[in-house]
């Protein structure tokens, strides 16, 4: 999508996809600029009993350089969410997309956030760059 509509003049919303696009318990990938971002939806939440929650994490797998970590399964380590590659199985923290088995390994993590029924992604407006 192309539409940002500004709500805070420091904040650009842009409208990623429906929740309708989501899958549970699994990934999708959204187009954001050239980037392309998995967004796993755990509609129950970490537990399976709270709200919903979405991560939004790079889709490219450092380690095999290929843009596959959407379709990667969802799990738990340690009670924390993560995801595990599908091409070496490494295993990826939702929450800050630090990899398990090598720490120096990390993937961008996107703030989004589910507004409506709306996937939202939340940026620095242009003219606020180190915010
Ligand atoms: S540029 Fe497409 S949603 Fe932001």
């Amino acid at each position: 999508m192309t539409a940002a509509n500004a709500i805070r003049s420091d904040i650009d919303i842009h409208e990623l996809c429906c929740t309708a696009d989501l899958v549970a318990w699994s990934g999708v990938v959204a187009l954001h600029q050239g980037h392309q971002i998995a967004l796993f939806y755990l509609p129950q939440g970490h537990d399976r009993q709270g709200e919903a929650e979405i991560f939004a994490l790079d889709n490219h797998d450092p380690f095999s350089g290929a843009n596959v970590i959407g379709r990667g399964i969802i799990g738990d380590k340690g009670g924390e969410p993560v995801v595990a590659s599908p091409i070496y199985k490494q295993h990826f923290r939702l929450r800050d997309g630090v990899c398990l088995e090598d720490p120096e390994q990390r993937l961008t993590v996107w703030p989004v956030r589910l507004e409506g029924d709306m996937v939202v992604l939340e940026t620095p407006a242009p003219d606020h760059p180190t915010r």
